[in-house]
């Protein structure tokens, strides 16, 4: 949720900021901003995407070494030009971007107010950088420490970057709860919300630590933390290639995204499973094997998609560790009572590693005791460094805003979290574990072959394009993947649908069912089969439009559904990576047959640091 990106060094820093808010867009589109330093202090921001900025700004001075940009997710104050970042100081000779809330604003706003301020925003980021200008006039501290004094007052979570007129060899950066990232170059320091602005220029980082404050010179980096104590900078080497953050030929990184899935599931996969011994090894998490043995309970948190991916963990770990799971909302989780216990493991799920909820629901279920594993795709987010320990989904930078490939990754990473914790309890004998492994290893060829489904399924998409409602019905862990299908559709597409247990359609739903109405139904021949096939005669018995995903070979449902996408056989465990492939197609062709922005849907960002 915004996008954060920062220069200082001997580079013109315009471009490589504006290239990095085009890396960032993903995080939130509705407005953009850039300072830069050169001579003056320069602020330019727009509403709309980062190419709307580009327009506006080209025929003005972008010179300056030194400078920063933004690209907002709105959360306080409508998208506007005036509430787009960067804001200024009443003096104007301060200049700040920011990604998070502060949620004291108001508070601080009224007594900066009673001392005479004028606010020209909506936004809680222009309280704070008001604020560092009162401490300044007030103490006469100079501007590090007057930024640190102000950062103890803020109640909130940010990541901030702030430049100074007076001081045009300084950026200064500091974290609470929102990820920031400093990329270390010879005579040079970048700093954006994640490495994929940096990447291209140095693959040295640091990730700054909450309660952090960077400064940064051309020459000099020092960070200290909140308490003014010096901190020792921990230098990394990223693990990131430069291709995996291009479309590579394909028309939009979602389409490019599912495309990867049958390479994206192998990585998941590579080094953890040997099939030939009935062997499942989760480096991760293997200090935790022996505790395995003797939880009571597992719980998981997530949000959205993987709030999905959670509810398939829930049916494999049940099936083949014999152990009770409960899936919860993340953002539900955090505002009750919940009863853990440290005999509870708790499964938190999160693509970015960033989602608010999910951070705030682990340091809950931690304070109770509870051993935390983390199933995260951004390696070195915040939610993998809490966790007590965890297993990278390994999926790539997932850059379209409807996540794909890192659902199927982490239905990969649960699917061997069941088998691996199985293992440990000994709830499944070696040649079942043989058995299951040799199929799971054969899933990235059958991803490949769904995927060749796609011309079919686009026909299908058009069909049904103009359709203002959608259901989607399956059983057992199909019953997940018509969520996420539903997901997919009306995220991207704006096409309200909803994901049913199949065998709930009569207790409600059926009531939405006439000859307008499309049903997707997952009918894959497996031990609901026979179920769902009733459940295909009674949509049909209502003149609703049927669309299964079927086994493929399968002649029953075929003889009556309208439109049969048929998938390859695979052991019920494993459907749902199967039957997600077509409609994450689906979603997708009808999207763009609609006119619709796939990759940036509107009122969306891919990560959700607020709560
Ligand atoms: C939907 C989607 C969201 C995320 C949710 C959680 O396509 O991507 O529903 O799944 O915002 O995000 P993470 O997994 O990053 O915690």
């Amino acid at each position: 949720m915004c996008g954060i990106v920062g220069y200082i060094g001997f580079r013109d820093a315009y471009p490589i900021v504006i290239k990095g808010l085009h890396r960032l867009e993903y995080r939130g589109y509705d407005s953009a901003g850039v300072s830069l330093f050169d001579k003056e202090l320069k602020v330019y921001k727009k509403a709309g995407k980062v190419s709307d900025l580009e327009a506006f700004v080209k025929d003005v001075d972008l010179g300056g070494t030194i400078g920063m940009g933004h690209t907002r997710w709105a959360t306080h104050g409508v998208p506007s030009d005036r509430n787009s970042h960067p804001h200024s100081s009443g003096n104007r000779k301060l200049t700040i971007i920011h990604n998070g809330i502060i949620e004291n604003y108001g508070v601080i706003k009224e007594a900066l107010l009673s001392k005479g301020h004028v606010f020209k925003s909506d936004t809680d980021t222009e309280v704070l950088i008001h604020l560092v200008e009162d401490i300044q006039d007030v103490t006469g501290l100079d501007l590090r420490e007057a930024v640190r004094v102000a950062l103890t007052k803020v109640i909130g979570a940010y990541a901030i970057v702030i430049m100074s007129a007076d001081e045009p060899d300084l950026l200064i950066a500091a974290r609470k709860g929102s990820p920031m990232v400093i990329g270390v170059g010879k005579g040079e320091y970048f700093i954006a919300s994640d490495a994929t602005p940096i990447v291209e220029y140095t693959k040295n980082v640091i990730y700054l630590n909450d309660n952090e404050i960077a400064y940064l010179s051309r020459e000099d980096l020092l960070i200290k933390n909140i308490d003014n104590i010096v901190q020792t900078p921990y230098i990394q080497e990223l693990d990131l290639k430069l291709d995996a953050l291009e479309k590579g030929g394909f028309d939009h990184f979602m389409l490019k995204e599912i495309y990867e899935q049958p390479r994206s599931i192998r990585d998941c996969m590579r080094g953890r499973i040997y099939p030939e011994k009935g062997l499942v090894q989760l480096g991760g998490i293997k200090e935790f094997a022996g505790k395995l043995k003797n939880i009571d309970r597992i719980v998981i948190i997530a949000c959205g998609t993987s709030w999905h991916a959670g509810l398939v963990g829930e049916y494999l770990i049940e099936e083949y560790a014999r152990v009770p799971v409960e899936v919860e909302y993340a953002s539900e989780f955090r505002y009750r009572n919940p009863i853990i216990t440290e005999k509870d493991l708790v499964i938190a799920i999160s693509q970015s590693g960033e989602t608010a909820d999910t951070m705030a629901a682990i340091e809950l279920a931690k304070e109770k005791g509870a051993t935390i594993f983390g199933i995260c795709n951004v390696v070195g987010a915040s939610i993998p460094r809490t966790t007590h320990a965890g297993v990278y989904t390994h999926a790539g930078p997932e850059i379209g805003v409807a996540s794909t490939k890192a659902f199927t990754a982490q239905v990969t990473v649960l699917t061997l979290m069941a088998f691996y914790i199985a293992q440990q309890r000994g709830t499944i004998t070696e040649s079942k574990l043989i058995e299951q492994l040799t199929e799971l290893n054969e899933i990235p060829e059958l991803v490949e072959q769904a995927l060749k489904l796609n011309d079919h399924i686009k026909e299908i998409a058009w069909r049904f394009k103009d359709s203002t409602n959608c259901l989607f019905l399956g059983r057992g862990s199909s019953f997940p993947v018509a969520l996420e299908g539903a997901l997919k559709l009306k995220e991207i597409s704006y096409i309200h649908a909803e994901g049913y247990p199949a065998a709930e359609m009569k207790h409600g739903p059926i009531a939405l069912i006439d000859d307008e109405m499309p049903v997707v139904f997952i009918a894959t021949k497996d031990s609901s089969y026979g179920k769902v096939v009733s459940n295909i005669q009674e949509v049909k018995a209502r003149k609703g439009h049927v669309i299964a995903i079927v086994t493929e070979g399968d002649t029953e449902v075929k003889s009556m559904a309208d439109y049969v996408i048929e998938i390859p056989q695979t052991g019920e465990a494993f459907v749902p990576l199967l039957a997600t492939i077509p409609l994450q197609l689906l979603a997708y062709h009808i999207a763009v047959m609609r006119g619709c922005n796939v990759d940036q849907p509107r009122n969306l960002a891919k990560s959700v640091t607020v709560e």
